[in-house]
């Protein structure tokens, strides 16, 4: 019998034509991206951001791996806690901790970094499969898509593990093509097979995740695949189609909810965390097809999401589903990282200035007013008008309980204690990026120094800035080449009465493109610029409801509450029972904040003024996001009045209540700063 042999001489003739073929020709390109990022660890932060970032890995997020039953005792490394069947706790973990141990160079974080590294690519399962499960009912795609967020960042950081990173990726794509390939097994549920590995399709409305990290595989490292990487994301997008989880048929005005619960019907469109992930699907999906209309549809996205269902601190009103515009409801931390996130990615493909305030927004408002200044706990909901924080007597949120908008351990659901340190870390990793060659933009303000290797020469730019306590941004730039250089500046900035100089040259107004890119072309050397940019007090009113929120340059400004702080052992977000000894460490604690000043304030908006309320030559206090620590205060025309509680916290602000007599002054601070706020004031009505 002679057939046997014929077969192998047959398939190796035809991979000796496909590999004469040009790769090239055969592969189908990705719509690109308008500005390339720098490799992770090439962008370091200084100043009050670096004091964030040590405070993040001295506080929970940085010991998670120490104590933490989800992530210190997970499935992924051989133990046995899960919160749900997503085995998710360990791969968001992982997702944050890379980029912030490369970002402050931590040798404690890099190396449990590495040793998680280690111990899921030394477990990877003989058909590629990675992470603990092994049977068809447990084994779910979505925690991966997490795991390679962390793994992408890894083969970006460390050179001398990509290969064998990429390698693991390769192998799992492989097996996840024929997984999908079989009826989307692995994305979608076969309940008659007692699958459960997705009950409530969260990882099924959050299939272009994975395909994000396999765009990458996919322009890097295609290693001769690139056809089944490309395939796999076409299947990831196909089964969430199959799965009803289509998200370009929800941003759609008509569709899009104008309304928050209980006006609404709930679907994986209307939960916060998927809304907040999928504003990055039509770009995912544009990526692959070139289908235009995702592109108009990524903006009014944005923009419903804005006009509808936004928080004055930049973030989405969720508390889990959608809570419309109102102050009184809350919005989930997880939200304000994954908006971070999504806000960078959207700049980078489409500079689009908005997508970069509004990260900026997110960054220095809603982030930091969901955490402790220490950053040992956090809330899982916060509101936007929030007189007290603690159990509350009734339940003003959709579908989280009475405890949510505590500072705590792990209030309400631990999504949150393992997904919140992805914020700045993230946020760092994008603030420069990179269009062309040699052109580089300082996208995300702040005080950053990049220090890199162009293809035309070497380039080290820092920036020394108090941004956004301050408007001004001194940048020390050193270059082997020439280089473009271009600081973004913000939607808010009044480019008239702001300002730039290069080295000891005399000001000139701004004078920033049509991208809001203040551009300078530099000769190879050392050159100085500072760029000031007046802050300015922005007024937004609420016509229809009379009320008013109060913006100083990029951050919003708030009524400063004082409050009586108690503590107690933190609490089983299920059992709400304390947790046992052995599952918490020391400086773990749940807090009661008790309000002791007044809250129920109007105000005049036009009456605000600003004021510099501490100097130190410059230097920022540590922690900065805390009580009298911001160097700059708001004060207004403030009368009290009448406003009722409403299920366990402030009613929505009574509207344009009527007051008498000589008013009182207010001090606002930045709403990441004041832990107890009110921040959507009613506009008082003086009666003449
Ligand atoms: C896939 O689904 C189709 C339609 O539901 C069904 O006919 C087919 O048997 C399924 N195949 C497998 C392998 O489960
Ligand atoms: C679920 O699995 C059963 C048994 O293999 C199969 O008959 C059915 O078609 C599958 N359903 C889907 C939707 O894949
Ligand atoms: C791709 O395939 C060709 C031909 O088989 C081989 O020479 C080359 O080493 C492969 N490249 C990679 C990155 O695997
Ligand atoms: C492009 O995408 C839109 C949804 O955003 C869809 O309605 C339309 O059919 C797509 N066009 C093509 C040619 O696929
Ligand atoms: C306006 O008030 C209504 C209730 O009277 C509330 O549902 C809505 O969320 C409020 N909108 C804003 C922007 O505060
Ligand atoms: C929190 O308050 C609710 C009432 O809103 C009450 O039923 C519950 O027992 C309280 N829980 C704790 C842990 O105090
Ligand atoms: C750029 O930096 C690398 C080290 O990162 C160094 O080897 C190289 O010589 C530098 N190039 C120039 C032109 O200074
Ligand atoms: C911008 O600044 C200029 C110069 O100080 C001033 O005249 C103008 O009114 C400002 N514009 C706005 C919108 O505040
Ligand atoms: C910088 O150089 C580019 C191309 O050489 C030119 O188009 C641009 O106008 C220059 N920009 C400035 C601000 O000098
Ligand atoms: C703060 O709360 C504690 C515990 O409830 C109480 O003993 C103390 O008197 C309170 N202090 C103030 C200033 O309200
Ligand atoms: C304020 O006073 C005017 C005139 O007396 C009255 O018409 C209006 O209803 C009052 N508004 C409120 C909110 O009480």
């Amino acid at each position: 019998m002679k057939w046997p042999q014929l077969l192998p001489l047959a398939l190796h003739l035809v991979s000796i034509a496909t590999a004469s073929v040009p790769t090239e020709s055969m592969e189908k390109a990705l719509e690109p991206f308008k500005y390339n990022t720098f490799p992770l660890g090439t962008i370091t932060a200084t100043g009050w951001l670096h004091d964030q970032l040590e405070l993040e890995a001295n506080g929970l997020a940085g010991h998670l791996n120490d104590f933490y039953r989800f992530v210190a005792g997970s499935t992924w490394v051989g133990g046995d806690w899960e919160y749900s069947t997503l085995d998710e706790a360990a791969p968001y973990w992982f997702n944050y901790v890379v980029p912030l141990a490369w970002t402050i160079d931590d040798a404690r974080l890099k190396a449990q970094a590495k040793e998680f590294l280690d111990y899921v690519l030394d477990h990877q399962a003989e058909d590629g499969w990675l992470g603990p499960e092994k049977t068809h009912q447990t084994r779910g795609i979505w925690a991966r898509s997490l795991l390679f967020f962390g793994l992408v960042q890894y083969a970006q950081a460390d050179p001398s593990e990509t290969d064998r990173i990429v390698t693991a990726m390769h192998k799992f794509t492989i097996l996840a093509h024929s997984m999908l390939k079989d009826n989307f097994t692995g994305l979608i549920e076969n309940t008659t097979l007692g699958d459960e590995f997705d009950p409530y399709g969260f990882g099924l409305a959050r299939a272009h995740e994975l395909p994000m990290s396999l765009q990458w595989l996919y322009e890097n490292y295609p290693r001769n695949n690139s056809e089944i990487i490309w395939e796999t994301i076409e299947l990831m997008f196909a089964g969430g189609v199959a799965g009803g989880k289509d998200w370009t048929t929800f941003f759609v005005e008509g569709v899009f909810p104008t309304l928050g619960t209980p006006y609404i019907t709930t679907s994986s469109f209307t939960h916060g965390v998927n809304l907040a992930e999928g504003l990055r699907y039509p770009t995912v999906l544009y990526r692959m097809n070139g289908n235009s209309s995702l592109l108009d549809q990524t903006s009014l996205a944005v923009n419903l999401l804005t006009t509808y269902q936004s928080t004055l601190a930049g973030s989405i009103t969720a508390d889990e589903h959608l809570g419309g515009l109102s102050p009184e409801r809350g919005s989930e931390t997880c939200i304000s990282v994954e908006m971070m996130f999504s806000m960078a990615y959207l700049y980078r493909f489409y500079g689009t200035n908005a997508y970069a305030d509004r990260a900026e927004r997110v960054a220095f408002n809603s982030l930091p007013a969901a955490l402790s200044p220490n950053w040992w706990s956090h809330q899982y909901v916060q509101q936007v008008n929030q007189p007290w924080s603690r159990n509350l007597s009734a339940v003003p949120f959709a579908n989280v309980n009475s405890y949510a908008n505590s500072y705590g351990l792990e209030p309400n659901f631990p999504c949150c204690t393992v997904n919140h340190g992805q914020g700045y870390p993230k946020y760092v990793a994008a603030s420069y990026v990179l269009e062309g060659d040699s052109h580089v933009i300082h996208a995300l303000l702040g005080p950053e120094t990049l220090s890199t290797k162009l293809a035309t020469g070497n380039v080290t730019i820092a920036c020394t800035t108090n941004y956004p306590f301050s408007g001004r941004l001194e940048y020390a730039i050193t270059a082997t080449t020439d280089i473009s250089f271009s600081v973004r500046i913000p939607d808010w900035v009044n480019k008239t009465s702001s300002q730039y100089s290069l080295a000891a040259g005399s000001s000139k107004p701004l004078s920033s493109d049509s991208n809001n890119l203040q551009t300078f072309n530099l000769t190879k050397g050392t050159t100085r610029i500072a760029v000031e940019l007046e802050m300015g007090i922005q007024v937004t009113e609420s016509p229809a409801n009379g009320t008013a929120a109060i913006y100083y340059g990029p951050l919003l400004y708030a009524l400063d509450i004082d409050y009586n702080s108690t503590y107690h052992s933190p609490l089983s977000y299920s059992s709400l029972e304390p947790l046992p000894a052995d599952q918490i460490v020391a400086q773990t604690h749940d807090y009661v904040l008790d309000p002791t000043s007044s809250w129920r304030y109007a105000i005049d908006p036009t009456s605000v003024t600003v004021q510099q309320v501490y100097d130190r030559d410059g230097q920022l206090q540590n922690p900065i996001w805390a009580k009298n620590a911001t160097p700059f205060a708001l004060f207004a025309d403030a009368w009290l009045v009448p406003w009722e509680e409403d299920s366990g916290t402030a009613a929505v602000p009574p509207k344009y209540p009527n007051v008498t007599g000589s008013p009182s002054k207010i001090r606002l601070v930045p709403y990441g700063s004041a832990k107890l706020h009110i921040a959507d004031f009613p506009i008082a009505v003086q009666s003449s």
